[in-house]
């Protein structure tokens, strides 16, 4: 697959900067491209009542499918308090059932700790799923 890690994970960066985290401070920033090359932000957006909270994963793939994207390629996703970013931030399993609707198992999820990049797949980080196959 021809994608840029480095630079996926830069523009991730990017969309953590517009973060809203005034309660937590935990700031995550995430970037999603389509099977077309579409790019997609998304930043966590916290709420006074804690629970309306958004994620900046899902808030990703909201504008995406919005916009009429359904099939996706890869997810970057930085995250952490402050303004370094000194851990790995892996998707809550929120995020994780929410992904599941739209990727199948060989999605990457692509993470950076400052230092270095992962790759994951959605297979590797949630083996079994109930997804849409369920239901039929
Ligand atoms: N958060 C994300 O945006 N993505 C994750 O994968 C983990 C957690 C956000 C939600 C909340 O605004 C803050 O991080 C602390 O939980």
């Amino acid at each position: 697959m021809d994608i840029n890690y480095t630079e996926l994970v830069q523009l991730a960066q990017l969309s953590r900067a517009r973060a809203y985290a005034p309660y937590s401070k935990f700031k995550v920033g995430a970037y999603l491209i389509d099977t077309n090359d579409e790019c997609f932000y998304g930043c966590n957006i916290e709420n006074a009542s804690y629970s309306a909270t958004i994620c900046a994963e899902r808030t990703a793939f909201m504008q995406a499918v919005a916009v009429g994207a359904r099939k996706f390629k890869a997810i970057a996703i930085v995250g952490g308090l402050g303004d370094e970013i000194t851990d790995f931030c892996y998707p809550c399993g929120v995020c994780l059932q929410f992904m599941s609707e739209f990727c199948d198992e060989n999605f990457e999820i692509v993470l950076y700790n400052g230092k270095e990049i992962k790759v994951h797949t959605l297979g590797e980080l949630m083996p079994f799923r109930f997804n849409k196959e369920n239901l039929k």
